[in-house]
Parts: structure tokens; C-alpha cells; sequence
């Protein structure tokens, strides 16, 4: 049983009492009050793609070439929009995408992003690039929220049940590394392995170019490699005694264009953890991934944020459907409302991961932000679901689109 709507209910009854919201409603409006209260380099770096950022209007303009088309009277009250992903059952098809380096947007952001993802049951997605150690997040994560905190907003302790955490994977050069991080995780009790593909190194962007700022070469975001034996076993001193050249090192091993599909194989006997491979595109990839064994797919363009002018997400995912033989696909990239989630969802997507929209709420409130950003994609995604006449999500299928007639006029 979903109950997300109530969320729209919440926010009337208490506009009744003469209290309005504090935090912005949708996305556009979480990015400019977080643009106004970020420092400038920290806000590019989040809001920022690659090139002219062609590719993240493309995956906006993407949604446009479609529209919802509507049927009614057909009994919606009572609606659940819980999803199996990998064994694992969520209540909704939505996840947290991986984000690095959120520490430089708020101080122990991975923990309130834990928080908040736990309290609603919505997985989170922990880059390798955090703030904090994996096992710290993950210790939140598994906090019994059965009582909640005095701190916590309401809706936190919704469910009283613990967090779930997938950990996502930058493939380093080192082997041993890689192996170091991937067990950790498994340990920790993260519930499935993320290896993301299109960021072996860092696109051309020109806002973080202009501010000469990378999170990364002050430290922020190298919580698991700090922390991470094989990776201080390869430095002389250790990154407290010498941050520099913990950095320095870091920037040798991170990206890994040696890498190929067999390497998979590899991975594979490192982990028992379900394996997913994030940044397809192309239907000759998902069938790669296929071939090598991956347990699922996420469609996704890094946000826009790895190549100017590439082809919008969503534009990607009915081919990568078609391709990928029955597998999970997930997608991300470009999702900033509950009808955007439906169109994914309609086109072949199991959940779809949010990014940025999460990231500015934890701008403006931690926890809080998180949530409430959170909560009104939900709530929005549960009326727009029932308002299309459906009271779950597997009846959301190709026939609930058609292709807008103006969608050739759609700026991409
Ligand atoms: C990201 N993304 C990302 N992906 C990943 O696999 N590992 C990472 O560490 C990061 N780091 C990161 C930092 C920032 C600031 C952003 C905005 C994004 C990409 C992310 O997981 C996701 O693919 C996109 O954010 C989805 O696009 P939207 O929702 O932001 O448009």
C-alpha cells in the first residue's frame, strides 16, 4: 500500500493552519533556492554537465516526445507501487543515484542521505566516491528505525525498517583494490554492486574548469580509498600523515580504460553480490552485458555530465529494453517528476534512480532536504499513476504513450 499521495493531504492540511512549505516543491525550484545557498564552485560542480550541457537538455526534452494518455474509471483507491528488484521488494520504483563527494554540500551528507533513503525504504546507491566510509553508511543504513530519533522529520520512521544500500563501483587500475572494495562492501552488507562504465575519466567541463575545482583533489570523496587497506598499503606514509600524496596516488589508479567486457568475468568471482552495469546506451552493450552474466542494467548517461551532445537517456531505453533479454533495466538521467518515472517506467524501466533533485534538497536541509525532495517525487509519482488509471506499477506499459505530435519540434 503505497500512501505517498498523503504526502499532498500533509502539505493542504497544514497550509489550513497557515503553514506553508519550506522547502521548494519541484525540482527546478530545490536547484535555484540550493543554487543561492551553495558556494558557487559546489553548486557548478553538482548542477554542471559536459560541454555546452547539450546532453542534459537532450535528456529533459527526451520526456516531451512523449505524453501520458490517460483511462479512467477503473477502480484505483487502493494502490501499491512496491517493485521486486533482485529479490529484494521496494516500495516504489525509485531509487537514490549514486553521487560522489557529497560532503562538500553538507557535512556527513552520506549519513543523511541514509536517513532519509531508510526511512521511506528507498534504496540508496553509495558511490565509491563518498565522504564517508562504506561501512559507516552502511551502519546507518542498518539502524533499527523502529523508534524513531527526536531529530527525525515525520515520515522518517515510516516503515521501522532498516535502509537498503547498494554500493556502486569506479573500477580502479589496481586489482587489489578493487578487490578490497568490492569485499568491503559485501561485508558491510551492501545488497548489490554497481560498476559504472562511462566514468573512467572525467569529462571536459567547462564550469568546474572555469572555478579550477575538483572535490576530489582536496580529499572529498576519498573516504573508502583512505580508509581501504590495499590502497594504503601502496603509500609510504598514510593519507593522514600525508594527504597530498594519498591524492595524488588516488588520481593514478581511479579511472581504468584498460578495461573490457571479459574483465567481468573477473568481478564476477569476487562477489556474491548481484552485479549491475550503469552508463548503457547501446543495445550492443546491454547484449555485452548479457554475454559476460551481469544481473542487471541501468540506462543512463551519467546525468549528461560525461559527453556533450550524446543522445538523450530516455531516448536510449526502449533499444537497451529490447536488447537486454529479460534483464532488470533500470534507468537514470533526467528524472525530475513522478510523470517522468511513469513515462520510464511505461517504456520498459523497472525503477529509475534520482540524482541531482536529491542532491540540492540536502542542500537545503540535510536529512530533511533529502526527504522532503524524496516525498513530493513520490507523491507525485502515486497521483500520476492513479490519475492515469492505474493502481500499480506493472500495468504501466508502452500502450500508456504515444509520441507527441510536436516532438520533432522539441529542443534537444
Ligand atoms: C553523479 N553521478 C555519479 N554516478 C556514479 O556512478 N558515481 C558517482 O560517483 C557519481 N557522482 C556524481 C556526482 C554528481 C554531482 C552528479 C550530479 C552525478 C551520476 C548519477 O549517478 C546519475 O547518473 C545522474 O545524476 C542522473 O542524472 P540526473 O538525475 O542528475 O539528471
Amino acid at each position: 500500500m503505497a500512501g505517498f499521495a498523503d504526502f499532498e493531504t500533509e502539505i493542504y492540511l497544514a497550509g489550513l493552519a497557515g503553514r506553508t512549505p519550506d522547502l521548494p516543491i519541484t525540482a527546478d525550484g530545490l536547484q535555484r533556492a540550493a543554487a543561492k545557498v551553495m558556494s558557487p564552485a559546489v553548486y557548478d560542480y553538482v548542477a554542471g554537465s559536459a560541454g555546452t550541457e547539450s546532453t542534459a537538455r537532450a535528456n529533459r526534452a527526451a520526456f516531451q516526445k512523449w505524453e501520458i494518455v490517460p483511462r479512467h474509471l477503473r477502480g484505483v483507491s487502493e494502490r501499491d507501487l512496491s517493485v521486486d528488484l533482485l529479490g529484494t521488494t521496494i516500495p516504489a520504483p525509485v531509487l537514490l543515484a549514486p553521487v560522489g563527494a557529497l560532503g562538500a554540500v553538507w557535512p556527513q551528507a552520506e549519513l543523511e542521505v541514509a536517513r532519509a533513503a531508510a526511512g521511506l525504504g528507498v534504496p540508496m546507491t553509495l558511490s565509491t566516491l563518498s565522504s564517508t566510509t562504506m561501512e559507516d553508511v552502511a551502519a546507518e543504513l542498518g539502524r533499527d528505525r523502529s523508534t524513531p530519533r527526536r531529530s527525525e522529520a515525520p515520515g522518517d520512521a515510516a516503515r521501522g525498517a532498516r535502509g537498503i544500500g547498494w554500493f556502486q563501483l569506479y573500477w580502479p587500475t589496481d586489482r587489489d583494490i578493487t578487490q578490497s572494495l568490492v569485499q568491503r562492501a559485501e561485508r558491510a552488507g551492501f545488497q548489490a554492486l554497481v560498476l559504472t562504465l562511462d566514468t573512467w575519466a572525467l569529462s571536459w567541463r567547462p564550469r568546474d574548469l572555469a572555478n579550477g575545482y575538483l572535490p576530489f583533489h582536496t580529499g572529498e570523496g576519498l573516504a573508502n580509498y583512505f580508509s581501504d587497506p590495499a590502497f594504503r598499503s601502496r603509500l609510504a606514509t598514510s593519507p593522514e600523515e600525508d594527504p597530498a600524496t594519498a591524492v595524488q596516488l588516488w588520481s593514478q589508479i581511479f579511472g581504468n580504460p584498460l578495461l573490457r567486457w571479459s574483465d567481468l568475468a573477473w568481478l564476477r568471482d569476487q562477489t556474491r553480490l548481484p552485479i549491475l552495469v550503469k552508463g548503457i546506451c547501446h543495445p550492443d552493450d546491454a547484449r555485452a552485458a548479457l554475454d559476460v552474466g551481469v544481473d542487471g542494467l541501468i540506462v543512463s548517461n551519467h546525468g549528461g555530465r560525461q559527453i556533450d551532445g550524446a543522445r538523450g537517456a530516455l531516448d536510449c531505453l526502449p533499444d537497451v529494453v529490447a536488447a537486454s533479454g529479460g534483464l532488470p533495466v533500470l534507468f537514470d538521467s533526467g528524472i525530475r517528476t513522478g510523470s517522468d518515472v511513469v513515462k520510464a517506467l511505461a517504456l520498459g524501466a523497472g525503477a529509475v534512480l534520482l540524482g541531482r533533485p536529491y542532491v540540492f534538497g540536502l542542500a537545503l536541509g540535510g536529512s530533511r532536504g533529502v526527504l522532503h525532495a524524496l516525498r513530493c517525487l513520490l507523491a507525485e509519482l502515486d497521483l500520476t499513476v492513479a490519475l492515469s488509471g492505474h493502481a500499480g506499477v506493472a500495468s504501466l506499459t508502452r500502450d500508456l504513450l504515444v509520441r507527441s505530435r510536436n516532438w520533432d519540434q522539441c529542443a534537444s
